[in-house]
């Protein structure tokens, strides 16, 4: 076989047999194949595209390039949820022991990530003594007993992937759906997920900035994850305006516990119940999405969901009495009032722009290496199409810096008022299964 006859098979549209695929990757991966032949490659799927046997097997080829966890002696049906990546997201850490507490094991691994804040990993570490490093042995037992554990990457996973990602962010073929949800999907399979729940942000503060490219790709992921032996649901979710209040790692862990209570903002807890839902399904321990929401709803209002996550974060060596004491979470030494200059009705909170401001305080990482401030971060007072008064409140800046300057003229910017009376957009579009 000759790459070059690939290139050309795919260049005129033709439909590549499994073989071909796994020649491509295998060959990618392992140095035989030349960074040029795979740029060639992926712009000729960015142009033509791939059939759904096509990206499967792509899927496949890339789990099959490195290591996979094996989480056979975990009972059950280990679920994973993936977003495509919000501003002030905090899901996961509300639904890793929320679909916990109603015996859906959560074998999480999580990443630290770049951008407005930090990770998953970054958030659990502001709990003090909360630590992400538990062997494999440790791992497993703990799902066995408690349904949950969050721990960080280990193993090289999807090396071809990494590659890949790499080069077409410098090839201008990042965006094309079968490169992007082959890439997604490889990473949670080999990660050990049964079954896959995605929530595919759309607008402004996403990478899908239309509803249509949106649906496309939870269409192609969920294709991807039934046609490989996991069950997989996705929804589309709105991202023009930040989740929940909260934008930042301890602030976020706060706005975790509180939705746990029953006593979280309205979008963020109706995402979790939709998307723990999905997950509950999934994982088989429902019939119906109607029956996992009562279930669910029941582990809010009963305690039980919170008590999972005491137990949790006791178990990875955390100190659990912050879920009735936020106190003992990280605080910043200044909390400066961003005041609206009219009276009327927000109109816009542009998600990326005021993930920057947070990230501007400290919150995120604008490099690899870069130190981020667990305290630090913003809280909206207000969202989309609720009315405001002159002087009123419309966010809090957490900082520990005195000077906020720069983080009030971007919320200047980027918060907008206006005279007349906006709709919310609705949080949840499709559900796509
Ligand atoms: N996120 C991924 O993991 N892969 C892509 O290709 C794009 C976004
Ligand atoms: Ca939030």
């Amino acid at each position: 076989m000759r790459m070059v006859d690939l290139i050309e098979k795919k260049r005129d549209g033709g439909e590549l047999t499994a073989e071909e695929i796994a020649f491509v990757i295998s060959g990618y991966t392992n140095g035989e194949i030349p960074d040029y032949q795979m740029s060639a490659f992926s712009m000729a799927v960015f142009f033509n595209g791939m059939t759904d046997q096509e990206q499967a097997t792509l899927t496949m080829a890339m789990v099959d390039s490195g290591d996979r966890i094996n989480l056979s002696k975990i009972e059950g049906i280990k679920v994973d949820k993936h977003s495509t990546g919000g501003v002030g997201d905090t899901t996961t850490l509300v639904l890793a022991p929320l679909v916990a507490s109603v015996g859906v094991p959560v074998a999480k691994m999580s990443g630290r990530g770049l951008g407005h804040t930090g990770g998953t990993l970054d958030k659990l570490e502001s709990i003090e003594g909360f630590h992400i490093e538990l062997t494999e042995e440790q791992f497993i037992q703990q799902v066995n007993e408690l349904k949950v554990a969050v721990i960080g990457q280990s193993g090289n996973l999807t090396p071809a992937d990494k590659k890949l990602y790499s080069l077409r962010d410098v090839t201008a073929t990042v965006n094309s759906i079968p490169l992007i949800a082959s890439s997604i999907m490889s990473k949670k399979i080999a990660a050990g997920a049964d079954a896959i729940v995605l929530d595919v942000k759309t607008g402004e503060g996403a990478f899908m900035k239309t509803k249509e490219d949106a649906r496309k790709l939870a269409e192609a992921m969920v294709s991807i994850g039934n046609s490989v032996g996991r069950r997989t649901m996705a929804i589309i979710s709105d991202m023009s305006q930040p989740l929940g209040f909260a934008i930042g790692n301890a602030l976020e862990v706060k706005e975790a516990i509180d939705t746990l209570k029953g006593q979280g903002p309205e979008d963020l807890t109706e995402l979790c119940l939709t998307l723990g839902s999905q997950m509950v399904v999934v994982g088989g321990k429902a019939n119906n999405l109607e029956e996992a929401r009562e279930m669910l709803k029941e582990a809010i209002s009963s305690g039980k969901a919170l008590s999972v996550f005491k137990q949790f974060v006791s178990a990875q060596g955390g100190n659990p009495e912050v879920a009735d004491n936020a106190d003992l979470l990280p605080k910043a030494k200044y909390i400066v009032e961003f005041l609206s200059e009219n009276e009327g009705y927000v109109e816009s909170l542009e998600a990326d722009e005021i993930g920057t401001a947070a990230m501007l305080l400290g919150a995120g990482r604008a490099t690899k290496d870069s130190e981020i401030d667990l305290a630090v971060g913003i809280v909206l007072k207000k969202k989309i199409g609720e009315s405001v008064a002159k002087g009123e409140p419309l966010a809090e800046i957490h900082s520990n810096r005195e000077d906020v300057d720069e983080v009030i003229a971007r919320l200047q910017k980027y918060i907008k008022v206006s005279a007349q009376k906006i709709e919310a957009p609705p949080l949840i579009g499709e559900l796509i299964m």
